[in-house]
């Protein structure tokens, strides 16, 4: 088969490489192009995403067969290993796995942690290329998916009377959330959206790619983020449009330049929007949640034990100034240690921000021991349990949702998920952010599915990244219930923003009671909602195709949902634990 052919030329070349490459200056003797015409070649469904995949696969295996041999070579007997970035960034060259600044970038931002990981936990090839290049190899054999812990959670005091309370009457709260920012300072006008780079539309990029249309100027549908004047765009339009009670910010701020930042920029970012927020809303509270990408390198959020060079205090210590105008002492005071806090908002009523870096499937550092970092679900517990003896319901809000479909490890999950269970009369409404598209999962008491007990709301990216319309949302929450009865969702529709230079429309795109045909917002009723979609097995289903249009933020893919986009998107609602769908969890 040309696969294997594939394979055993790269090696070779590999081979060939690590041979020569202590003479860095020698030149290769022999270099397989794989971007050229031999892999289109390959005769499988023909379709561009497989050849895609065979060339990730090809990449893949010389990557792993490379670094376990460079393991062996460059090790020294005091257990370092010298020589051996570099000669990861000349492989990711050759190999094109990225473009040569991005090679640069990324392995340099990541060589500090991944040695300091080396040499605790001896990582073998396949690994270290999971950890370097995630988007291309899958790591294998990482303990995290193994381990197993659980965190212990208090039975309900017998003895607790349950407060009965009534939704008030009235207007509900209005709550703006806005998620996944991803602003883009080098974002220009004119410049291709698809480059060599993972983010394009920026200034100066190397296009070699023949399709390539140009950068908008409200922003892109491609691999572009936002520019600034649209975010800032869009907050005043929505602090014109009507009054929040409070706002959601669920992170996710600089831009997909992941291999050009610095701890400098992710600073000047936070401050820099923080400012832009308290512009727009001065007298709004406002509660953040930290997103992955904050941090640099992107995802690495060490537990507080690691300190010196690699101690994340860098970026803790700057929240605690950029979060100060809107959170209390004893918020901050938490926030310095973990990045999480919980603080009550009105009477009754308190917010827990999780940093859900602590469940990242990306975050290297869960490796090194990933049982319950920072305490973090043992401190949810233990503020659930104070607020249901005092009768309080609690919003859950954060970054990388809880759900299958997405990046937060599973044993975290899992425990994640009884608590919940646990404390759903407490637990009122979840909110997340991180997939960029607009989703919703439902928790279940049980593995029957049967028995709906909690709603997290996943908001639609700022970003456009990838291919989407910049979005945000509003909820309506009802006083002394703290229930949330409907939300409505906003969009900048580019098809039509861009035709004109001034006063783009940023418009309803639909409210979920009725784009839904929802009763009310409880987990029963989407639980029915959800059920039909799942029961209604043509693709173009009543309300699923309204679903599936709105996910992706009005602006869908060209290709229709078949049967295995359907069930992925049926299986993250349900927490991937459909079985009838063959969900993977
Ligand atoms: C790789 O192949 C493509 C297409 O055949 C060609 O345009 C490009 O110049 C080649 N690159 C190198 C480095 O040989
Ligand atoms: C790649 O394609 C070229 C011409 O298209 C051909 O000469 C060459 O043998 C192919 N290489 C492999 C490894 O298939
Ligand atoms: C790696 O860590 C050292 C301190 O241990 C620091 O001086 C250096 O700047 C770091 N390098 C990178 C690329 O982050
Ligand atoms: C569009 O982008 C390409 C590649 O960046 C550039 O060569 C071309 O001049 C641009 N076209 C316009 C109309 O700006
Ligand atoms: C934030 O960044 C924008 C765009 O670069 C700039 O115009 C603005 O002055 C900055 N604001 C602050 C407070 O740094
Ligand atoms: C997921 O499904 C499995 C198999 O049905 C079951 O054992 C497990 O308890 C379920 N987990 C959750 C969190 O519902
Ligand atoms: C966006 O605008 C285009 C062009 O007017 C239109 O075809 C499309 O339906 C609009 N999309 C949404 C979600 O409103
Ligand atoms: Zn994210």
């Amino acid at each position: 088969m040309a696969h294997s052919l594939q394979t055993i030329v790269v090696v070779v070349f590999v081979l060939v490489r690590i041979t020569t490459s202590q003479d860095t200056q020698n030149k290769l003797t022999f270099e397989p192009n794989l971007s050229s015409s031999n892999l289109s070649t390959i005769q499988l469904d023909g379709s561009k995403t497989h050849v895609q995949s065979i060339k990730d696969d090809l990449v893949c295996s010389s990557c792993k067969f490379g670094l376990d041999f460079a393991l062996w070579k460059f090790r020294k007997p005091d257990g370092t290993y010298p020589g051996l970035f570099k000669f990861i960034i000349t492989m990711c060259k050759d190999l094109k796995i990225d473009s040569p600044a991005v090679c640069e970038g990324m392995v340099s931002a990541l060589q500090n942690e991944t040695s300091f990981l080396l040499t605790k936990l001896q990582l073998n090839g396949g690994q270290i290329c999971g950890l370097i290049f995630p988007s291309k190899c899958q790591s294998s054999g990482l303990s995290w998916n193994d381990d197993k812990w659980t965190v212990p959670i208090p039975q309900k005091n017998p003895t607790l009377k349950s407060y009965k309370t009534k939704p008030r009457e009235g207007s509900p709260l209005k709550v703006l959330h806005i998620s996944d920012l991803h602003i883009d300072l080098m974002y220009e006008p004119g410049s291709a959206i698809n480059c060599d780079d993972p983010l394009c539309c920026r200034k100066g990029q190397q296009v070699s790619k023949k399709e390539a249309g140009n950068a908008s100027y409200w922003g892109s549908y491609g691999y572009c983020d936002v520019p600034y004047w649209t975010v800032e765009n869009m907050l005043s339009t929505a602090a014109k449009t009507q009054k929040y009670d409070y706002i959601l910010w669920t992170g996710d701020l600089p831009a997909h330049n992941v291999w050009s930042q610095k701890r400098s920029s992710q600073i000047y970012l936070i401050k820099n929007l923080t400012t832009l927020l308290l512009k727009y809303f001065p007298d709004t509270a406002i509660y953040p949640a930290l997103g992955n990408h904050e941090s640099d390198p992107v995802n690495s959020f060490p537990p507080s034990y690691v300190k010196g060079y690699n101690s994340i205090s860098w970026l803790y210590d700057e929240l605690v100034k950029a979060w100060a105008p809107w959170l209390p002492k004893d918020a901050i005071a938490t926030v310095k240690q973990s990045g999480y806090y919980t603080t009550i908002v009105k009477p009754g009523f308190r917010i827990v921000s999780l940093n859900m870096n602590y469940c990242n499937n990306e975050n290297f550092w869960m490796l090194l021991n990933p049982v319950d970092p920072n305490n973090e679900l043992k401190w949810l517990v233990s503020v659930l349990t104070s607020a249901e003896s005092k009768g309080e319901s609690v919003h859950i809000i954060g970054h990388i949702p809880p759900s299958a479909g997405g990046d937060c490890l599973k044993v975290w999950r899992n425990n994640y998920y009884d608590i919940i269970t646990r404390f759903k009369a407490t637990v009122t409404a979840q909110f997340f952010g991180h997939t960029h598209t607009d989703e919703f999962e439902i928790f279940y008491a049980d593995s029957s599915l049967q028995n709906p007990i909690s709603m997290a709301y996943i908001c639609p990216s700022v970003t456009t990244y990838t291919n989407s319309n910049p979005s945000y949302r509003t909820y309506d929450v009802v006083s002394n219930t703290w229930t949330v009865i409907d939300h409505h969702t906003y969009i900048l529709n580019l098809s039509n923003a861009n035709t004109v230079q001034s006063d783009p429309q940023w418009k309803l795109e639909y409210s979920a009671k009725s784009t839904y045909g929802l009763q009310d917002l409880t987990a029963e009723s989407w639980h029915k909602v959800f059920k039909s979609w799942f029961t209604d097995t043509t693709t173009t289903g009543n309300t699923f195709a309204k679903y599936y249009v709105n996910f992706h933020k009005g602006h869908p893919p060209t290709e229709t949902c078949d049967d295995n986009c359907k069930r992925d998107l049926l299986c993250r609602i349900a927490g991937g634990n459909f079985t009838n769908l063959n969900c993977v969890s």
